[in-house]
């Protein structure tokens, strides 16, 4: 007996000896979540699907030890959305200290365009202006630089990057996105994930592609509106971004607040749990956006009760409920009364834990954090880097670059706004953080040049001082306007029916123009503007989708040529807001593309079909010229692609190169032309860069009404310098079906 008890203590001995695996560094994050959760009460399991609001936690908007305490150790909540910085400390010490199994806290937050709510953070422009860079790699190190930022205020998760493929630019939304275009989205959607993601001495944040999915196929522009959508348009245009994304190994995607055909996309079991996890095979978290999972019974009346919400949510693979409480309220009476199955709960939990345990938190939660760290020393000349590459040109009648002379005025609502400048997504930022583009202008007009301001008038109409401006205007050598929208214009929820320029911007537009001082106007905006007539007659217009912190010295080196731009169309501009939707590619129509009777089809009686400015579409300093195109079909899956781009121009510039394919015959009406590759390239005047890109069967493939497949038939390769100046074009045909 005595020798019994002996060995039965050695053993306990040993095993106290042994650390529980979910505490072992060494085992692979799955293996230690799976051990965690098998030592988890069904509780604490479901609180940890639980991201409640700083409110929660918060007195008169400072943190509250004893809301705290409720949130975090009563309640077990498992992870906190828009907290940075000190809070995050002082919730992470609870959740260690005083929960039962000490499992750290995540905090998520809406980094869209640097960690602009944190102040002195670095602002990169809006993604829909970074997207006018085509810069994958800049995109990449942007997103690295916030990733950095992040984890120096205690944030592991973050809400970005946005994949919906732009539709309709009332749509306030459009801004926060890559553009109109699904590839293009998905390039750059999955270097935002890989600047996210990559371990920087060990750290990152988790990316959320959101949001999942038909988001912006809007009726009207509207946020928050329900979708109808083929599956063929999301086979072809809303899945493909999210694909990439998971190709990318995105950590977590965000469900979207729209129904598609009557099913709110926050229960959608075929989309979510069959589709992005079970085909896809997304193995990281699916969080609802926001309070979508109560939407499901107050909002979109598809649950009668925050019991069905939650299990209709858990049901489609929801693992995350934000801000609302329907899960951590229901769902345990929901497993014991035997209507949702408790590996639901587990399967969602492994996948919270095991991102936990890849993050680094059981170790060390506040690895990282350093308050000092911000904003990241390489922020504002990076930040610098992306707003040259963020501004559109236009129109330029010769004037730009200029050498200015004697006098410039700086004109407009917008041209010494801090806060506008930013766009959505920002907290209030110091003003010091950031150049305005009179501060800008003023920095580096040549020593004698005198530069002086007048507003004119605000961004909505309601303050006129156009006199002041056409005086100052008339007195002046060259005069710059800075015209547009401002920051709250666009980002959720806010949408237009309009889409002009705001107020009595046109006026004033219109009237410094008329006093025949050389004018360029510049426009921000959060979307595609139509423009009256107002702008004819401008020396030079230029367009940029908020182009932060760093914008006036950008703006400034463009004006005097220090910078060529290079920036390009991601949207398409209408001519008229009737013209939308309006995209670069269409279906086949009839009367659209054939001269059937003697005149070129017109869609409309009272207006051209172009564009006003087309997908694809910027111009330089420079021209480049394009020739030599080859195309090879290389069996059994490649077709190759070559051609040469010269730098025509005098200066040196930067091309984005952009090939397009038709598919001249499909069993389904194919696309007039898509954007399948594109190549950012320095050409020094007189240089020629040979481009050669191999294309594979994703890129021939198309919906067939079933799935992806190649057909067999003829193609078209066009190539240049937009979607509507192809100068290079070759066909080829492939047949095999594959
Ligand atoms: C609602 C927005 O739609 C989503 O993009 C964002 O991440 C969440 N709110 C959290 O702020």
């Amino acid at each position: 007996m005595k020798g019994y008890l002996g060995l039965f203590l050695l053993c306990g001995l040993a095993l106290a000896q042994q650390p529980e695996p979910y505490k072992d560094p060494s085992l692979p994050p799955h293996e230690r979540a799976l051990d965690l959760l098998g030592r988890m009460y069904l509780d604490e399991k479901i609180a940890q699907m639980w991201q409640p609001i700083p409110d929660e936690v918060r007195v008169d908007g400072k943190l509250d030890p004893n809301e705290a305490r409720e949130v975090v150790a009563l309640r077990g909540a498992g992870s906190f959305l828009s907290l940075s910085g000190d809070d995050t400390v002082a919730l992470q010490e609870i959740a260690r200290k005083e929960t039962r199994l000490g499992i750290p806290l995540l905090f998520g937050i809406d980094a869209i365009h640097g960690h602009a709510f944190f102040p002195g953070g670095t602002v990169f422009p809006m993604p829909l202006a970074l997207s006018t860079s085509w810069n994958p790699e800049l995109i990449q190190e942007t997103a690295m630089l916030t990733a950095r930022e992040l984890r120096a205020s205690g944030v592991h998760w973050n809400f970005a990057p946005i994949l919906d493929v732009a539709r309709d630019p009332r749509f306030g939304r459009v801004v926060e996105g890559f553009g109109e275009d699904p590839y293009l989205t998905a390039v750059l959607g999955q270097a935002a994930i890989r600047g996210y993601q990559t371990p920087q001495d060990g750290l990152w944040v988790m990316a959320t592609a959101k949001h999942f999915t038909g988001y912006s196929e809007t009726v009207g522009g509207r946020d928050y509106s329900p979708a109808d959508i083929s599956e063929r348009t999301l086979q072809e245009v809303f899945l493909p971004p999210f694909k990439a994304a998971v190709g990318a190994k995105v950590s977590s995607v965000m469900t979207s607040f729209n129904e598609i055909g009557g099913v709110p996309m926050t229960a959608n079991q075929a989309l979510i749990r069959d589709y992005l996890k079970a085909v896809y095979g997304f193995g990281g978290i699916v969080v609802s956006d926001y309070a979508s999972v109560r939407m499901l019974q107050d909002t979109q009346f598809v649950a009668q009760d925050l019991r069905e919400a939650a299990r209709l949510a858990l049901a489609a693979g929801v693992d995350v409920e934000m801000t609302s409480e329907a899960y951590i309220n229901n769902l345990a009476a929901l497993v014991r009364d035997g209507v949702v199955p408790e590996e639901w709960i587990d399967q969602a939990v492994l996948r919270i834990l095991t991102a936990k345990f890849a993050l680094g938190l059981f170790e060390d939660p506040y690895r990282g954090y350093d308050l000092s760290q911000i904003p990241d020393p390489a922020g504002a000349e990076l930040a610098l880097r992306a707003a040259r590459q963020a501004i559109v040109l236009l129109e330029n009648d010769g004037t730009l670059p200029v050498s200015p002379e004697g006098q410039i005025a700086v004109i407009g609502p917008l041209a010494d706004s801090h806060q506008d400048q930013l766009g959505g997504w920002t907290g209030e930022q110091p003003r010091n953080s950031v150049v305005t583009y009179l501060d800008g202008i003023r920095a580096m007009a040549p020593a004698g040049v005198r530069v002086e301001f007048a507003r004119g008038s605000d961004v909505l109409g309601e303050v006129d001082e156009i006199a002041r401006a056409v005086k100052l205007a008339s007195e002046s050598d060259l005069a710059v306007l800075v015209v547009g929208e401002s920051a709250n214009m666009s980002s959720e929820p806010n949408s237009r029916s309009e889409i002009d320029l705001p107020g009595i911007q046109p006026e004033l537009v219109r009237q410094v123009i008329a006093t025949g001082t050389p004018t360029v106007v510049v426009v921000q905006s959060g979307r595609p503007l139509v423009f009256g007539d107002e702008v004819k007659g401008a020396a030079a217009v230029l367009w940029t989708a908020f182009s932060g912190q760093q914008g006036g010295t950008a703006l400034a080196e463009i004006l005097l040529g220090q910078v060529n731009p290079s920036a390009k169309l991601t949207m398409t501009f209408p001519r008229a807001l009737g013209q939308i939707p309006l995209r670069y590619w269409h279906h086949p129509q009839k009367n659209w593309d054939h001269e059937t009777y003697g005149q070129r089809g017109q869609r409309y009686i009272d207006l051209e079909d172009e564009p006003a400015y087309p997908f694809g579409y910027g111009l330089s300093y420079t021209t480049f010229k394009y020739s030599g195109i080859e195309v090879e079909v290389l069996p059994p899956d490649r077709v190759r692609v070559s051609f040469n781009v010269t730098n025509s121009g005098t200066r040196s510039g930067n091309e984005i190169a952009q090939v397009y394919l038709v598919d001249e015959l499909g069993s389904h009406t194919p696309w007039s032309q898509k954007l399948v590759r594109f190549a950012r390239m320095d050409l020094e005047p007189g240089e020629t860069r040979p481009v050669s890109f191999d294309l594979g069967i994703d890129d021939l493939a198309a919906w067939n009404g079933m799935e992806r497949v190649l057909e067999p038939g003829s193609f078209q390769v066009m190539v240049g310098s937009s979607s509507t100046d192809t100068p290079l074009k070759r066909r080829f045909s492939v047949s095999t079906t594959r």
